[in-house]
């Protein structure tokens, strides 16, 4: 598990809640005493405050479904509210895709207020079932297929998972009076941002890639039934996450686990996995937000947000994808090496230039980022320095230049 945290103070954690019911002195001893026992499993910064504000019409919210909870982003947000919130039941839904796992939700396993419900949401008799059966108030909604490059490949899984996954959803909290549907979506709805200002939530979504083009039409679905039958949504676009728990192969825990195999690789020369590839001339930016924050943003979101509004999530810190490997090739103290890890290969198919967004709104409601890019950079160093080889099994695969997964063909559908 992660080292211990730094900065306790566990006081202050799991108190009875003026959210929700309150809990009797007896449960509350429980969730203490447990808090207690598993301080060392989590990163107490990581797991933030509590909001004490919350809207009217979430003061009786008992059960929270979050969906893609044993995922990267989404085991941030559960292990925060099942710590910081016992009046809460929190459930998960995943279907363990290749980048999911338990062990990321081990942490909580005990915990009485939260249960992992292995399934896929693209099943209508099952989220229907689930919904019902566990009495869901309201649905953090994160499963998705996430990863870009595998877009370009097989973009029907895309399709399925991302727009008809949302939709089984949407249906099934329409059938079951949900108070909040809250819906995690991506910058890259917007489309590249070079020579406009940073993208106000009114912008008009222009996805790029089949990846982004899906998030496009589930938010789309997401807003057609809160103007068609008043289900109370929100919508989040946030910059690209990083952080520990992250499947690496994403830039930066793609990068890291990269240069912790510096050595171990050296003789496979056709197995280039000790180099950070960089995807066409480098010059591609990106803005990231560390994991935590983004949870922090989606508690806060859920608590105060405005039904039927969307929210960027967004951040300051920007970097070409070339520095980023520069940075972390300094940080792992290889600059002596630097060319000797980086690698120029084929670019993607296509690769919008940067992303910004306009994150006013949300940092009306209070929020804003608190791990700076370095530290955020150093947790996940030393997360993948203990974890990378034993989290998801072998990720040889994931540290590929470009590890597309085929589209099926006319030609392979015939051998089945
Ligand atoms: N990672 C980022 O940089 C980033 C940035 C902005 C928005 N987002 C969005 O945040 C959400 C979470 O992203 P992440 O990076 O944590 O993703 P991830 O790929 O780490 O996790 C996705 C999870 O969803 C599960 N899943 C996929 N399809 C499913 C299905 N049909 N039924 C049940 N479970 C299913 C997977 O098993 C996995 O555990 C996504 O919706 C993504 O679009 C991510």
């Amino acid at each position: 598990m992660p080292p211990p945290p730094h900065n306790i103070d566990s006081t202050n954690m799991a108190k009875p809640s003026i959210n929700g019911r309150h809990l009797n002195s007896v449960e509350e001893d429980a969730h203490s005493k447990l808090v207690s026992e598993h301080i060392a499993d989590f990163d107490l910064v990581d797991i933030g405050a509590k909001q004490e504000s919350t809207s009217d019409d979430l003061k009786d919210v008992r059960n929270i479904l979050v969906t893609g909870g044993a995922g990267f982003i989404g085991s941030f947000v559960v292990r925060k509210l099942v710590v910081l919130y016992p009046e809460y039941r929190i459930y998960v839904v995943d279907k363990l895709d290749y980048c999911g796992s338990t062990r990321s939700l081990k942490a909580v396993s005990n915990f009485p207020n939260y249960e992992f419900i292995k399934g896929d949401i693209t099943s209508p008799d099952f989220m229907a079932y689930l919904l019902k059966e566990k009495k869901i108030d309201v649905i953090f909604h994160l499963a998705a297929q996430t990863h870009v490059d595998n877009s370009f490949g097989d973009s029907f899984e895309f399709t399925k998972n991302n727009v008809m996954g949302t939709h089984v959803l949407l249906e099934a909290a329409k059938a079951n009076g949900i108070k909040r549907f809250i819906h995690v979506s991506t910058d890259e709805v917007y489309g590249e941002v070079v020579s406009r200002p940073d993208c106000p939530e009114d912008t008009i979504l222009a996805p790029s890639n089949p990846y982004s083009a899906t998030k496009a039409a589930a938010e789309c679905l997401v807003k057609a039934y809160y103007k068609s039958f008043g289900l109370p949504i929100l919508i989040t676009r946030s910059n690209n996450v990083f952080g520990p728990y992250q499947y690496p192969e994403k830039i930066c825990s793609k990068f890291i686990c990269s240069l912790l195999r510096d050595g171990k690789c050296e003789l496979l020369m056709d197995v280039p996995t000790m180099t950070s590839f960089v995807h066409g001339s480098g010059s591609n930016s990106r803005k990231y937000l560390y994991a935590g924050d983004v949870a922090d943003a989606l508690d806060i979101i859920f608590h105060q947000g405005v039904i039927g509004e969307s929210y960027n999530i967004g951040s300051a810190f920007e970097i070409s994808n070339l520095d980023l490997a520069r940075r972390l090739i300094r940080l792992f103290g290889l600059e002596d090496k630097m060319e000797h890890h980086i690698e120029f290969v084929q670019d993607r198919a296509f690769n919008d230039q940067r992303y910004a967004v306009d994150c006013s709104k949300l940092e009306r409601l209070g929020w804003r980022p608190k791990t700076p890019f370095d530290v955020g950079l150093v947790k996940s160093i030393n997360w993948y320095r203990e974890h990378a080889d034993e989290w998801w099994g072998d990720i040889s695969c994931a540290l590929v230049p470009h590890p597309l997964k085929a589209m099926p063909t006319f030609e392979n559908s015939q051998t089945l």
